[in-house]
């Protein structure tokens, strides 16, 4: 048993989406959020500054001794998860775009991703795409602007709305049948792409698959929590913390967010 906290962070307040099924997955896990918003968006940084950026992430979350971190962003998982693994002792759980099972079920074989610039042009990106899905045709789509509209609430703009449909075109007229989110900011479009695509198309998040990995490696290592009362969850955010609680109130559970200058 380790009743210390579960660390997550993001580069802002995307990773909420990975966290609420952690939270719904495992109800009496207390969990830290480190929203680094003020740095957001990752995907345009180089690769050395998303590692700085995720170093630093990691040294704050062990300062307050979780027990495991969710890299709950894929620009930092698929740019600095191999760097964190190898410069600290404890588990790291990271997401990426989730190709593979997409590529599995795809009957038009073509298949979208959308995910912001980092992503796309990361090493573990193209290894995953070249091992899981070189018998498919994947439209790569970098989500340019979209992060920074979702971190200042802007989930459903005008612009919000122009840049979305002018990204999803490509793929559409390429016949993809599964479009897969590769930014853990994007399910807050959910209404949105649901509102532009057609039906048939499968739209992929694995927050619930990232929940489902978490819970097994902490039960795996007997380290599950039990205080006998509901989990915790404390948020930290370095800029205002207007849009993190607008998402929270719509989220079940007891929180509490505050502002960290970090
Ligand atoms: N939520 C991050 C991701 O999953 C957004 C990255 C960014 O800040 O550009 O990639």
């Amino acid at each position: 048993m380790n009743h210390h906290p579960i660390g997550i962070f993001d580069s802002g307040i995307g990773g909420t989406s990975v966290w609420k099924e952690i939270a719904a997955m495992m109800p009496l896990e207390d969990t830290l959020y480190l929203a680094d918003s003020r740095n957001a968006p990752y995907g345009e940084r180089t690769g050395d500054e998303i590692i700085a950026l995720s170093v630093k992430n990691t040294e704050w979350l062990l300062s307050k001794q979780c027990k495991i971190i969710v890299v709950a962003c894929n620009t930092a998982t698929t740019n600095a998860i191999a760097y964190l693994r190898d410069h600290y002792p404890l588990p790291f759980i990271g997401i990426e775009p989730a190709i593979k099972p997409a590529a599995l079920h795809s009957q038009t074989g073509t298949v979208g991703v959308l995910a912001t610039k980092g992503t796309l042009a990361s090493r573990l990106f193209s290894t995953t795409s070249k091992n899981h899905a070189s018998h498919i045709r994947i439209v790569e789509q970098e989500g340019a602007g979209l992060v920074s509209l979702i971190e200042s609430g802007r989930m459903d703009s005008v612009e919000t709305r122009e840049l979305l449909k002018k990204y999803l075109l490509p793929m559409l007229d390429a016949n993809m049948d599964h479009l897969v989110l590769g930014c853990t900011h994007f399910p807050y479009l959910m209404p949105l792409l649901r509102e532009f695509l057609p039906d048939h198309i499968k739209i992929i998040d694995c927050g619930e698959a990232v929940a489902r990995q978490t819970f097994k490696l902490v039960r795996d290592s007997e380290q599950l929590s039990d205080q006998g009362r509901p989990g915790r969850h404390t948020f930290f955010t370095n800029a205002d913390p207007g849009v993190l609680n607008d998402i929270l109130d719509s989220l079940p559970g007891i929180k509490e967010v505050s502002y960290l200058d970090f």
